[in-house]
């Protein structure tokens, strides 16, 4: 029934498996300030805090067993299944679609697990923490690494190929995104503009803002497998 699906998740994917998400009670931006953690002005003008934000948030992820939901899994049988072309980008930074097996993903807004080489911009994955003593192997003199985080100001990371997938796909999903943050916020568009069918699924009523056409409102522990089994199916999804 369906060929080509892209499906963005946000920080929602991961709410149930125990990580904050940004914007609801409580959210991550609630205590920090984005200017303050998320910026390139930000860090410049105070590393050490931004440091220990992205530090605390990996050591919650490799220290707390934090583990990936029936969403993340559900996704990763797609992908398995071989049955449809799966594009999945994510906004988070955790690394719980690997944990629940998705092998082929973008991380749009880069991960905690890694740091980056400000002047190569080489990654490496994170053995220690980030600090004035974690510095590349690319350079001499070494570089202190930052958080492989796309910041505020910053450019996403392969949009090129997630609008060639977008500019291409019979289907585009967003699972647990607010729908805040541009670009990925104007997917949905592109995906419109291009004749998609366009499903969001959020723990939230439907926003009558919202340009996608269909509405799965619940936790996406329960209507993202839902939705995987249903295109695994071969039913239609094009409905609330
Ligand atoms: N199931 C489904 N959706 C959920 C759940 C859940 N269990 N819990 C929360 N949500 C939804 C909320 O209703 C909200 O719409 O997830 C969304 C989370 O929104 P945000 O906190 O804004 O996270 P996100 O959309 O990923 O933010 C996008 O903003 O700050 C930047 O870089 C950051 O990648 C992030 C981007």
């Amino acid at each position: 029934m369906y060929q080509r699906i892209v499906i963005l998740t946000g920080a929602g994917i991961s709410a149930e498996s125990g990580v904050k998400t940004f914007r609801d009670e409580d959210g991550l931006w609630e205590s920090h300030p984005i200017e303050d953690v998320a910026t390139p002005e930000g860090y410049a003008a105070n590393p050490t805090l931004v440091e220990d934000f992205y530090n605390a948030r990996w050591q919650q992820l490799i220290n707390e067993g934090i583990s990936a939901n029936a969403a993340h899994v559900a996704l990763a049988t797609l992908e398995q299944s071989q049955q449809v072309e799966l594009f999945l980008v994510t906004q988070n930074i955790d690394n719980l679609h690997e944990k629940g097996g998705s092998r082929k993903l973008l991380h749009m807004h880069g991960e905690l697990s890694k740091g980056r080489c400000p002047r190569s911009q080489q990654t490496f994955m994170l053995t220690e923490a980030l600090g004035p003593d974690n510095v590349c192997t690319c350079c001499i003199p070494a570089q202190k690494l930052r958080p492989h985080v796309v910041w505020f100001g910053e450019m996403p990371i392969g949009m090129d190929k997630i609008h060639q997938a977008l500019s291409q796909c019979d289907v585009f999903i967003a699972i647990g995104t607010s729908g805040s943050v541009y670009p990925a916020a104007g997917f949905v568009d592109i995906a419109n503009q291009v004749g998609a069918l366009t499903v969001n699924v959020n723990l939230a009523p439907r926003d009558p803002h919202c340009q996608f056409q269909y509405h799965w409102q619940g936790k996406a522990s329960e209507r993202v497998p839902a939705l995987v089994n249903a295109i695994l199916a071969g039913q239609s999804i094009a409905h609330d």
